[in-house]
Order: structure tokens, then sequence, then C-alpha cells
């Protein structure tokens, strides 16, 4: 199977300017070389169209009630992304999406699941949960897993709610950083929710293969979400949210390994995307570089 690129440069659903420059960070890194000395056929399809902040207008009356900077230019641009994810998949090729900040996450899953039943693995220091009206920073990265599963607000759009992601077949991994109104909701959801102390007790082995049970239980194919900040900032500095406490640099390729050895025979991965990288805060690229290495495991790079 082909695996296809697609950039999606978006910053308007963070508060830092420099996370639209992860397309060309993780290119820059080397990831279509690494996919191909693999044996994997890449094609680059560059980047979705994302408007500058500064053509936009912040106040341009939000569609919904609460607090949700850009929302009007995040739908515009996660409906680009949404097509292009799902012509990849309708050609039988893997998307893999460069973000960008979390928001596009919400284009993606809707590409993806467009016609198939889809389970969702979210790797993220953050649960995402947040709503326009439960946002502690109005950035709509925050809030991008509860636009896909229809939450409070955005159950009234018809365009970020992914009507073939169930909440029993999403699993969160990792989590550490959760805002008091974000705590209830994902309790009161059915998604399975992982914190970094899970992985403490049982290890991030079990913890990983629970979660890709969760997500391939009753659907057609799982689609793996991988925010760069569930790492720990040592690891991986170049992210905007970074949060102290996170995964280590063996665990995260320990659970990448486990989706290629779990979701690769048969072929039940059907969309992958990095996100939060941006190179203004990184070390050398070393963010960039991690997220490369992180997605050849995936995609089934053995040591020996
Ligand atoms: N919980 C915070 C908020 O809603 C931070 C979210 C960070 N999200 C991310 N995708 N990095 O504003
Ligand atoms: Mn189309
Ligand atoms: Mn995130
Ligand atoms: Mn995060």
């Amino acid at each position: 199977r082909n695996v296809r690129i697609i950039g999606a440069p978006m910053d308007l659903g963070a508060d830092r300017r420099g996370v639209d420059m992860g397309p060309s960070a993780i290119r820059y890194a080397g990831l279509a070389e690494e996919l191909e000395a693999m044996g994997t056929t890449c094609l680059d399809w560059g980047d979705v169209h994302v408007p500058r902040p500064e053509e936009t207008d912040p106040d341009a009356g939000a569609p919904v009630a609460g607090d949700a900077k850009f929302l009007a230019e995040t739908e515009t641009v996660c409906t680009r992304l949404s097509h292009e994810v799902a012509d990849a998949v309708d050609a039988g090729d893997l998307p893999l999406v460069l973000g960008g900040d979390h928001s596009i996450a919400i284009g993606t899953a809707s590409g993806v699941a467009r016609d198939e039943s889809t389970g969702v693995i979210w790797f993220d220091a953050h649960g995402d949960f947040n709503t326009p009206t439960t946002t502690p920073s109005g950035n709509v990265h925050g809030m991008s897993l509860a636009a896909i599963l229809g939450i409070g607000e955005f159950a009234e759009t018809d365009w970020a709610p992914s009507p073939n992601v169930s909440e029993e077949n999403v699993a969160l991994v990792g989590l550490r950083d959760i805002d008091e109104q974000e705590r209830p909701a994902i309790r009161d959801s059915e998604v399975s929710a992982y914190t970094m102390t899970d992985i403490d007790d049982r290890g991030v082995t079990e913890i990983v293969e629970e979660a890709i049970g969760v997500a391939t239980d009753g659907t057609d194919g799982v689609h793996v979400s991988l925010d760069l900040d569930w790492l720990d900032p040592t690891e991986a500095p170049g992210v905007g949210t970074p949060v102290r406490g996170g995964v280590s640099y063996r665990e995260a390729h320990a659970a990448m390994e486990l989706i290629a050895k779990h979701l690769s025979q048969p072929d039940r991965l059907r969309g992958f995307e990095l996100v939060e990288v941006n190179p203004i805060l990184d070390q050398h690229n070393q963010t960039a570089e991690l997220a490369v290495e992180l997605v050849a495991s995936a995609f089934g790079k053995i040591i020996l």
C-alpha cells in the first residue's frame, strides 16, 4: 500500500505561531526517504491551503456559542483536508497527515472515517475534550476530540462530528494534563482514557495493546492521531504545550511497534497523523526527526 503524505500547516487552533512549519520540518527530517528506505512507495501531495492569521478576522461572529478562536477558518481547512484524506483512502493509499496543530484532526478523522466505522487511538498529554463553553483558552486544538465525537456545541455543527467514529472505539493514551471541566466530560463519555499513571502501573505494552483492542472492536479500521507532546519534553521539546512526565523515547517506539504488529496483518490502519511539531521551539529539529522515526516504527520498521 502506498503512503500519501498530506501537509496541513495549520496554526489557527493554537496560541503559538511556528506549528504551521511542522510539515516542512517533518519533511526536512527525511520522512519520505525513511519510508522509501523501508520499501514503501511514498507520494507527497503537498499541503492543503491554510489562511494566515493576519488574513482572518478572529471576531467575525463565532459560529457557535462560547469561545472558539478561528472556528470558521478551522471548518474551511478541515473540510479541505477531509476531502484530501478521503480521496487517499478511496485510492487505496494510507493517508499520512502532517500538522499543524491538533485542530486538523477534525478533518483527518472525517476523511478517514467517511465510509467506514473507525476506531481512534489518540496519543496525547491532553484530552482535547474541551468545548467552546468549557475551554480555558479558546484554542480549538484543545477541543478536537470533542468535536470529532460531536460533544457539546459541536453536536450542532454538520462538519465537525465524524458519524462513523463512536466513543466506545476511542482510546486516549498518555494523559497527564486535563482541565477541570474536561475531567467529568471524559469520565461521562464512553471513551477509554489511559493516563500516565496507568502506564506507570501496567507498562506501556499492556496499555497500548488494550487501546488497540478498544479501537479494533467491531470497527473496519483504525486511525492513529499522534500529538508529539505525548512524549516527555526532554525527547520532544519542539511542541507548543509541553508537559513534564511523558513517555520515554523507548516507550514511544514500543507503542508504535505494537501498532505495526497488530494493525498491519490484516491491513487495519486507515490513517495516521503527526501534530503539534513546532520547529521554532525545537532543538536542531529533534522533535521532527523523532516524529519520522516513530512513523517508521508504526509502519513496520524493526531493529533486526
Ligand atoms: N487543555 C488546554 C486547552 O484546551 C491545552 C490543549 C492542548 N492541546 C493540544 N492539542 N496540544 O487549551
Ligand atoms: Mn474529493
Ligand atoms: Mn492534542
Ligand atoms: Mn497535547
